[in-house]
Order: C-alpha cells, then sequence, then structure tokens
C-alpha cells in the first residue's frame, strides 16, 4: 500500500485520492512528474522537453544538450547550476567559499509507518498500518553531504507529508544557508491562483486568492513566530476553485517560527511551490558528522474544492497531530477572568467569578494574566512567576482548592517565553533574554524574549513551571506569548551560530512543550500569541487549543473562524462569549449571537458574569447545557463553510457528525438589509436520502435541504443569526 518504486527509480505515492509520481533522471537528478487525482500508470520521461534557445537555458550536464533546469521539474532543486527558480537548498562550504551543491540520487528505502523528527513536532502513525515512508538519498559527492528526502503517505487521510535532512559526511563545518522542506515544480501549467491566509493582530486569518501572473509570490514571517500575518499555509487553486468543488493543491508547514512560502512561474509556465524555513531568519552550521532536519510540510490535494482540503487537514490534524488524553476527549466549557478584570482584581473578586461561572455551567475557571509578582500592568513582572499576596493573600493553591470544590478545573496563564526588564530574574540574569551585545534591546509589549536557545533556560522554565502546576494543582495552562522576535542573537553561542538563534529558539520551545506536555499529560495546554500569533500546526502538536484570536466580537470572530477553519478544525479554536459593547470594537451583538459564535468551536465566556442581568444568566446557562448535549458534534464534528461572509451579507457553516446522523447549521447575518425578503440557504454533505428532524419541528430529506435548501427566517437586526439542530429521523 501507498508506495510503489520500479528497479529504473520511477516512485509512484498514492493514496485513496491522489497520485505523487517521480522518477530520476539519467543525469541522476529527482524529477516531479505529477501530483493530483489518483491515476493507474504513471507516465514515464514525459517531462523531458528539451528548449530551443539553450544558451540561455544552460544545459547542467555536459553529457546532453538538451536538459534545462528552465523546464525540467525538479524535487530538491539547487542554486548556481542554472536552475533560476527559487532553490530548496544552498550551503556554502568555507573551504572553498563555494555556494554550489548538486545533489544527486544515490539510493531509497522504504520503510513501514513513520519516523519521528528529532525535535520538531510532526504528524505520527498509531501503527505500521497508518502510513509508509519512502526516504530518498541525494550525494553531493564533493562535498561529501547527504540529503534526505522523506515522503509519508498516510492512505486513509489522503495526505503525504515531506520533510528534508541533510548530514555532514566531510571533515570540516559547512553552513547551510537554505533548506525548505518541501518543492512542487508544475510543467507547463500556471493556470492557478495562490490562496493564503493573511491577517493582523486581532484579525487574523483572512482568506485571499491572488492570479499568479508570470512572477514570484511569497508569503512569508520573518518574524520569529508564525505570526498573525500570515499563516503557515498555502494553496494552488484552479481559477473556477470553490468551497465545494475544483482542484486545490496545498502546503501547510509544521513549524511555529519564521517561514517562507513561495510560488513563482517562469518563463515555460513551469509553476514552482515551496515551503520551509525562512532562509533570512537561518543558517546553520553542520559540523562534522552532523545530521540536521528541517520542519515537516503536510501536503493535501483535493479535487472537491475548499471544504475538501479542509475537512482533511482537519481530519490529520485531530487524529495525528494532536496528542495525549485531551485529544479525543470533551474539552470543558471555560471562564477566563481577562475581559472581566484585566489587571484589575482580588482574590475576593475572582471567586465571585468563579462560583457565577460554575452556575452558568463552566467546567474550567482560567486565572489570567496579573496573578504573580508585582504585575498591574503589562510593563512588569515577568520572569517573576511567585504569587502576589497582596491581590491574592491565601496564595494560587486557595484558589485551586476552591474552584475544585466547585466542581471546576483550575486553570492559570503563563506567558513563559517572556522577561520584563524590571523583574528579579532580568536583575539576576540580564544575558538571558535574546539580544545582541552592543545594541539596544528592543522591547514590545515592555518585554524581552527569554533566550530559550540556552538549555539552562530552558531547564529553569521547566522547573519552574513544574513546580507551580504540582503545587497549585493546576489542571490548565493558558501559554501566552506577546511579542515578535529582535536581535534574534544569543551569547551561548559563537559568532559562528548566531543565524541559528532563531531557529534554536523555537527547538527550545518545542523541547520545553515536550517535557512539560510528557510530565503532566492530564494538563490542558492552550496557547495563545495574543490570539492568533501562532495558530500554527508546530503548537497544535503540544497545546490541542489554541486562543483564536483577541477580537472577541462575535462579527469579527464570523471572519476570523471562517479563514482559520481553512486548515484547523473547530474543536482547536479557542471562541469565548465577552461583553458589549465589545472591547475591541466597541460592537453589540446580541447574546444569542456572541453564543452561537462560541458554541461553533470551543465554547468559553471572558465577560464579568457576575454583572449578568438574571436572564442573561439564564440563557448562558440553559446555552451550556444545550452545548454539553451536542459537544461532541460541536467540537469532534466536521465543520463545512456554506456562505461566504467576505462575500454574502451573511456567513453559513455545517457541522456534521461522522455517520451523518446529526449537524447543527449556524447562520450569521452582518448588517441587516431593509426591505429584504427571508432566503434559503442550500445546505451540503448531508445524506440525501435521509430524512432529517429540524429543531424547529420541521422535517425534511437531505436532497431537499442540500437542493430547495433550508429557509432562514428573516433576521431584522444587524448581527443577527440563527441555528438549526439537525437530527436524522432514522435517529
Ligand atoms: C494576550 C492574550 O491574547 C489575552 O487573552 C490575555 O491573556 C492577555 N495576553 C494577557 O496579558
Amino acid at each position: 500500500m501507498g508506495i510503489i518504486a520500479d528497479k529504473t527509480f520511477h516512485f509512484h505515492l498514492f493514496t485513496e485520492e491522489t497520485s505523487y509520481l517521480m522518477e530520476v533522471s539519467g543525469s541522476g537528478d529527482l524529477v516531479h512528474t505529477y501530483w493530483g487525482k489518483r491515476i493507474h500508470s504513471p507516465p514515464q520521461g514525459a517531462w523531458f522537453n528539451p528548449v530551443e534557445v539553450a544558451s540561455f537555458s544552460p544545459n547542467p550536464y555536459a553529457s546532453d544538450k538538451r536538459i534545462s533546469y528552465d523546464t525540467m521539474p525538479r524535487e530538491f532543486p539547487d542554486f548556481g547550476r542554472s536552475d533560476y527558480s527559487s532553490s530548496a537548498i544552498e550551503i556554502t562550504d568555507p573551504e572553498s567559499g563555494s555556494h554550489i551543491v548538486n545533489p544527486i540520487f544515490k539510493s531509497y528505502t522504504i520503510v513501514p509507518a513513520k519516523p519521528p523528527l528529532s525535535g520538531l513536532p510532526a504528524v505520527y502513525t498509531e501503527n505500521d498500518s497508518d502510513a509508509q515512508t519512502l526516504i530518498i538519498t541525494l550525494k553531493d559527492e564533493k562535498l561529501n553531504l547527504e540529503f534526505y528526502l522523506y515522503y509519508t503517505v498516510f492512505s486513509d487521510f489522503n495526505v503525504i507529508t515531506r520533510h528534508t535532512a541533510v548530514r555532514n559526511f566531510s571533515k570540516h563545518s559547512i553552513r547551510i544557508e537554505k533548506i525548505l522542506s518541501c518543492t512542487i515544480d508544475f510543467l507547463s501549467d500556471a493556470n492557478f491562483e495562490m490562496l493564503h491566509l493573511h491577517g493582523a493582530y486581532s484579525r487574523e486569518c483572512r482568506p485571499a486568492r491572488i492570479s499568479l501572473g508570470s512572477c514570484s509570490h511569497r508569503v512569508e514571517s520573518r518574524r520569529g513566530a508564525s505570526s498573525h500575518e500570515q499563516n503557515p499555509f498555502i494553496a494552488l487553486v484552479r481559477p473556477e476553485t470553490n468551497q465545494f468543488s475544483g482542484e486545490v493543491y496545498s502546503m501547510s508547514l509544521i513549524y511555529s517560527g519564521s517561514f517562507l512560502a513561495e510560488v513563482s512561474v517562469n518563463c515555460y509556465e513551469k509553476t514552482r511551490m515551496q515551503i520551509g524555513l525562512h532562509p533570512d531568519d537561518f543558517s546553520w552550521e553542520l559540523k562534522s558528522g552532523e545530521l540536521f532536519t528541517a520542519p515537516e510540510a503536510v501536503l493535501v490535494f483535493s479535487e472537491s474544492g475548499i471544504n475538501g482540503m479542509s475537512a482533511k487537514y482537519h481530519s490529520l490534524y485531530k487524529n495525528r497531530l494532536c496528542r495525549g488524553p485531551w485529544k479525543h476527549a470533551p474539552r470543558p466549557i471555560l471562564i477566563n477572568n481577562w475581559e472581566a478584570t484585566y489587571f484589575d482584581f482580588d482574590e475576593n473578586k475572582i471567586i465571585q467569578l468563579m462560583d457565577a461561572g460554575a452556575e452558568l455551567g463552566a467546567e474550567l475557571f482560567v486565572l489570567d494574566d496579573g496573578w504573580f509578582g508585582e504585575r498591574n500592568s503589562d510593563a512588569v513582572s515577568l520572569g517573576d512567576w511567585t504569587v502576589n499576596t497582596e491581590k491574592l493573600p491565601h496564595g494560587l493553591r486557595d484558589l485551586s482548592d476552591h474552584a475544585h470544590e466547585r466542581g471546576l478545573l483550575f486553570g492559570l496563564w503563563m506567558e513563559p517565553e517572556m522577561i520584563s526588564p524590571g523583574s528579579r530574574l532580568y536583575a539576576e540574569h540580564p544575558d538571558w533574554c535574546l539580544h545582541a551585545p552592543g545594541r539596544h534591546r528592543s522591547l514590545g509589549r515592555n518585554q524581552l524574549v527569554i533566550d530559550l536557545s540556552r538549555k539552562t533556560v530552558e531547564n529553569y522554565l521547566f522547573d519552574t513551571i513544574s513546580a507551580i502546576i504540582k503545587e497549585n494543582g493546576v489542571d490548565y495552562i493558558k501559554w501566552d506569548m506577546n511579542r515578535n522576535i529582535t536581535e534574534a542573537g544569543s551569547t551561548a553561542y559563537s559568532c559562528n551560530q548566531q543565524g541559528e538563534i532563531s531557529h534554536r529558539y523555537i527547538l527550545g520551545l518545542y523541547s520545553l512543550l515536550d517535557r512539560l506536555t510528557r510530565a503532566f499529560p492530564e494538563v490542558l495546554f492552550e496557547s495563545c500569541a495574543g490570539g492568533g500569533g501562532r495558530f500554527d500546526p508546530g503548537m497544535l502538536f503540544y497545546t490541542p487549543q489554541i486562543w483564536t484570536s483577541d477580537a472577541t466580537d462575535a462579527h469579527e470572530r464570523l471572519k476570523i473562524q471562517w479563514g482559520t477553519s481553512f486548515i484547523y478544525p473547530q474543536l482547536v479554536m479557542g471562541a469565548h462569549v465577552s461583553a458589549i459593547p465589545n472591547h475591541q470594537i466597541h460592537r453589540a451583538a446580541s447574546l444569542d449571537t456572541r453564543v452561537r459564535m462560541s458554541m461553533s468551536a470551543n465554547f468559553g465566556i471572558e465577560l464579568d458574569v457576575t454583572k449578568l442581568t438574571v436572564e442573561e444568566k439564564e440563557k448562558i446557562a440553559h446555552e451550556s447545557e444545550v452545548y454539553k448535549e451536542h459537544r461532541l458534534l460541536f467540537q469532534y464534528g466536521q465543520l463545512y463553510r456554506i456562505e461566504d461572509p467576505f462575500v454574502s451579507d451573511r456567513g453559513v457553516w455545517i457541522i456534521i457528525s461522522e455517520d451523518l446522523k446529526t449537524a447543527a447549521v449556524f447562520c450569521f447575518q452582518q448588517l441587516a438589509v431593509p426591505n429584504s425578503l427571508e432566503k434559503r440557504v442550500r445546505l451540503r454533505y448531508l445524506d440525501p436520502d435521509s430524512e432529517y428532524l429540524l429543531s424547529d419541528g420541521k422535517r425534511y430529506y437531505g436532497d431537499t435541504l442540500m437542493n430547495y435548501g433550508l429557509e432562514i427566517p428573516k433576521m431584522e437586526s444587524d448581527f443577527d443569526s440563527v441555528i438549526f439542530l439537525l437530527k436524522r429521523a432514522d435517529g
């Protein structure tokens, strides 16, 4: 299953729906020949297409003047030997100063399942039949380097993963200047648009499509984090592709630091699509004998539109990326005090919020920022992780015990990756932050970034956080990170290694998270970076929930959750009911709409519940019960996007259980339209031949709901909404 390789080195990787083909050219290049819908027999050698004006498309091999890299589709392109499109590998040989590298096919091996990526998060297998892995070795004889291209085929998930590694067999160090995880060339095919998810703080994951033209396009982060600005994902889609139909070729990178995704079209309409570590924020001294492994890219092809792509990512990330006891467990309804109090709270207030939250049906109380050191503003105390006894005289243990007595889990906010310049920790260890000697240390939100490239710092944080969890009975950690990296240097490393620090920082973060999640498997970790500043598959490997955005307004969330769902399942998206007027945008959506927006993801509450009216309390308590009753559907069902809020005056999505027996339709009005009529919405993905009972008492067949459509009552006011629960009549 999954991989066929013949004696002449033709490789056919296939899932149930997809084929991926490669072959080795006579000169030893690894040539990409096809990726797309599953096909039977690969055409062999068909990529070969000699160009006429050879001098401007130079020939890498003296033996065959007809070969040019301008037309050859390549799996692992280098720079400097006539491949003028963007490279996947660049190396400096310090002995000669040369940048030339020539990776030639050496051998291959096929292994069951999937070897883990040392030190990096990655999709995993649960048993040998889950997947098969092809490892192709390329060698540069002169440099004495071997390159390993890994391809894992998850047949049932319809996914192929790729990553790259390099080992130095020479006697001296070399410098890796660039190493991408995945390159795919589409030969003579530029009939695509590029889809990506861009944004900013508080408005993450806006989908955008651009025509390719005849040039290069970069989607990138150089911020030391995957970023609010661009998600580590790109897709090529056909111009006619929509949510429901059409071809999509996509790459998602399992990495949380700076990344580059690039699409370029050359003069022969060869389209090159790539993703990996950002070379501007990376270089690596690879010493004799050492191995370097680049992060993993996840490749999804769908011929059933963008929803088809999303369903594959959701399924894989829920089942083979998230880990630990929370992977399949119902996620608790949480109540968080941040927007209720900000820094201004005391023990009494926290206990009142806990008590009121428990009455509303919350199952987890999260004490957010401000509980430690002298933290009454964001200017101080990061690093001083001891409780502020002026605010909380009986300490955290007392609060945690109180939560547990009320039947709530107890959660705590931390921002371990940061250090405030006025903190005790900084006074003791002024070199424990990322910095470049003699240079100004740039602040962001008044704080510096702790140097996680140092093992001592990682160990210190592991001990500190472990003690806090153990001593206080902590069940949940909100792992925040509120600024991007500057002066990415560390005095713990040599001058030659300063280009490594940004990546070493991420490796240190992963190592710390790995140790903590192993030591405390029962603790639920939710990551956050001012909302979605690091909403990426790398973080998901350690933290099976992520705070989607600091924008808590339901209308903004409609767009943010819509875009985020392109790659990530609603299960992993934190979504909270907050106060009106909304604190970020001063909008006032109804309580119903705020609740429904949160219920369509991972439901939480983040407002001063002690100030709610009796009716409001009753409503939230009632909706919490509804959520609990249908939690498996809401959290674990498959979400499909139906009506696009960037195009329509409303946004609609449906969540359907795997057996198609239950579903929930969420419809959110944006600005109400005067003198408008009721508008149906044509549902999708239901069982056409089953009768469904609707929560308004009506009954319709799936085909009726999908063709005639579901009647949506007229919504009179801005930001109104409606939810329908559907149950198959045969139960
Ligand atoms: C940024 C987060 O996104 C917020 O939810 C909150 O935890 C603050 N940090 C606290 O400083």
